[in-house]
């Protein structure tokens, strides 16, 4: 099982925040994870890390979780979840229109070295935990078709498909729905 202990970012982290997201996005499953790309990540100017960072860090609709690990050298990030809260009338993660609060479960990441061993699991149960906290009815996600790896975990983790599915740039994505316990 994993060393790592997970947390909310702090305010001042967005450094880290860009960092793990450039890491992210450089994963040989990016191009089917992630609705980005590194030149994009990295054309970004420090003031939206900040506004990101702040946001994900204080914010009421949107929380960033991370998963560190201590060492000598202070501590390194090895996984990451973000939740953005949507409201009846906004749009979500693909463009659709929100009909009943949502919270959405985005950014999911755990660095290569350490997959195997229990970080999604408890990134995922901060992030619900926090979702139920601010009143919603669990986690929502949308998953490419081909990304297996992230399907066996999320089903492994309780997530079920909706039976909604969209289609993105990258191809076909299915929705999947974590109720609260
Ligand atoms: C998706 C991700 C967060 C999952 O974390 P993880 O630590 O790798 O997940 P786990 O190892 O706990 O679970 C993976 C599951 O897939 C299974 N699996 C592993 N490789 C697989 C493959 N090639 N095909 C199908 N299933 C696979 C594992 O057996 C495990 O299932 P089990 O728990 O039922 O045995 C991580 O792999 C990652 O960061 N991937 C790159 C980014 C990404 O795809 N993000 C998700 C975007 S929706």
């Amino acid at each position: 099982m994993t060393d790592a202990a997970v947390r909310r970012i702090r305010l001042q982290e967005w450094r880290e925040v860009r960092d793990i997201r450039i890491r992210a996005l450089r994963d040989p499953a990016a191009p089917i994870a992630f609705l980005d790309s590194v030149d994009a990540a990295l054309a970004r100017s420090d003031d939206f890390w900040q506004m990101r960072a702040a946001g994900a860090a204080i914010g009421e609709n949107a929380a960033q979780f991370v998963a560190v690990v201590a060492g000598d050298a202070g501590e390194t990030w090895v996984g990451s979840v973000s939740v953005l809260l949507r409201a009846p009338g906004d749009t979500d993660t693909v463009g659709r229109a929100v009909s009943a609060p949502q919270a959405d479960l985005v950014g999911v990441f755990v660095d290569a070295d350490h997959r195997g061993q229990g970080v999604l699991d408890a990134l995922v149960e901060a992030a619900s935990a926090w979702a139920v906290a601010v009143g919603a009815d669990g986690l929502t996600l949308e998953v490419h078709v081909d990304n297996a790896r992230a399907q066996a975990a999320y089903r492994r983790l309780g997530f079920i498909p909706t039976g909604l599915v969209v289609d993105v740039d990258a191809g076909r994505e299915i929705q999947m729905h974590r109720p609260a316990e």
